[in-house]
């Protein structure tokens, strides 16, 4: 009964938005949202055969998919705006980013784009003033009310608001092959030494490399979740607030974990996508994986399922702490199609979008309302984690560290893989933190 109320009210609202955009001199629409409460949009006044460029890194491997069904809800609420998708291929932005980087150097930027929550948005483009505010998006949609209240501070400066988030990921999970488990009597590992444990037993049962990995953000990506499993969520957030030291023993301990893990991985992982990471679990030339829960929309999209295809857990020794990153989408200073990008942003932040595209995307919704029963197993068992667990932030997904810092990072990551120089490793994340002031 209550789904069928949401979702007949959720029609309502797409509904209301094509209305609102069909008219060209449309301003205010009082539309009912689901969950009962009145929403009044103003709608900008979109110039007939207008466009907006939408630019992600999301083209492939459930990602892709995910935008699509987002630019379904888009095209039927505003048929008049052609969605321009500038999606540039590569896992974590890694190539996205550089290019937008250039666009925004040159003063080319897409009407919207793609931000995470946190030092990226505000370290980077806030920083960079490079954005346009979006409190009167968030008074017009009522949206404070249903954003989770610990996001709103990350895409927040001075009271100014900069983004509207989709979702929320989460980076620390353990992916694992259950037919592999099972044939070699292996449980899913709970804490590091479980996984050190599992992950040795399979390498002397003659698997090569029991924990697949990919091209070097994954890296960033494994560490992230190691250093947070090794020291413990208070610790890795006062990495990044000056409250926990790089040279400490602490961090030491945690590099060094982290320099064990590598061990069990593929040689070839620098030239593997983390789909083709995913890819060597399901196939069992790997036990496990670290990645974030968009490996789940690549294994949905492949056709594996859960239970059979693929398990998860929290990485090994971090139970009880969700590592997040939420994708945002923001509104250029500038926007060549201001009127249309808000109308993109709408969508975004609007509950018919986020549960079209959260579910495919293998995401939560960022909105605190999404409608349960189109989400499957994992990411029912994620909304729940987000609700009671300890919050701490990623660094290779933009939470915790602004871009310069970050990449120091990387380039700290980058040598490490070459030379194993604990010391060196850790001497030179001390120096990163210094350089970022
Ligand atoms: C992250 C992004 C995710 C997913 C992932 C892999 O940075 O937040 O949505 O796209 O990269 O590409």
């Amino acid at each position: 009964m209550k789904r069928k109320t949401l979702t007949f009210l959720g029609l309502l609202l797409v509904l209301a938005m094509v209305a609102a955009a069909c008219s060209s001199d449309s301003e205010d629409t009082t539309t009912t949202a689901a969950g009962g409460t009145e929403e009044t949009t103003t709608t900008a006044a979109v110039a007939m055969d207008s466009q907006v460029e939408v630019f992600s890194w999301w083209t492939g491997g459930g990602e892709a998919a995910g935008l699509d069904a987002m630019i379904v809800v888009f095209n039927a609420a505003y048929p008049n705006i052609e969605f321009v998708n500038s999606a540039v291929a590569g896992g974590a932005g890694t190539n996205a980013r550089a290019v937008l980087a250039s666009r925004l150097q040159a003063n080319d930027p897409p009407d919207s784009w793609q931000g995470h929550a946190g030092q990226e948005l505000i370290g980077t483009y806030v920083a960079a003033d490079q954005l346009e505010a979006l409190n009167f998006l968030y008074d017009e949609m009522g949206w404070l009310d249903v954003m989770p209240e610990t996001l709103i501070p990350l895409i927040s400066k001075d009271g100014n608001i900069y983004s509207v988030p989709v979702n929320i990921h989460r980076s620390n999970v353990l992916w694992a092959n259950p037919t592999v488990l099972a044939d070699a009597g292996i449980e899913m590992p709970a804490t590091l030494d479980d996984f050190f444990t599992a992950l040795e037993a399979l390498k002397t049962g003659g698997m090569e490399a029991p924990l697949a990995m990919g091209e070097q953000w994954t890296t960033m990506h494994l560490f992230e979740t190691i250093m947070l499993a090794s020291m413990g969520p208070d610790a890795w957030t006062g990495l990044w607030d000056g409250s926990v030291a790089w040279d400490s023993a602490e961090v030491t301990q945690g590099l060094d974990d982290f320099a064990k893990i590598l061990t069990y991985t593929n040689e070839d992982a620098a030239a593997l996508a983390w789909q083709d990471a995913g890819q060597l679990v399901l196939d069992g030339s790997s036990a496990f994986n670290i990645m974030g829960d968009w490996q789940e929309g690549f294994f949905r999209e492949v056709g594996s399922e859960p239970q059979t295809g693929y398990i998860w857990a929290a990485t090994p020794g971090t139970d009880g702490n969700f590592q997040f990153l939420s994708d945002s989408f923001v509104l250029a200073k500038s926007a060549p199609d201001r009127d249309a990008a808000i109308a993109w942003l709408t969508v975004a932040g609007s509950l018919e979008g986020q549960d079209a595209f959260n579910p495919v995307k293998g995401s939560i919704p960022a909105r605190s309302d999404g409608d349960r029963s189109l989400y499957g197993e994992y990411l029912l068992s994620a909304m729940d984690d987000w609700a009671t667990d300890t919050v701490v932030g990623s660094l290779t997904h933009g939470v915790v560290a602004n871009d310069s810092w970050k990449s120091e990072i990387d380039t700290a990551i980058g040598l490490f893989l070459i030379d194993g120089d604990v010391a060196g490793f850790q001497a030179a994340l001390v120096a990163a933190q210094e350089a970022s002031g």
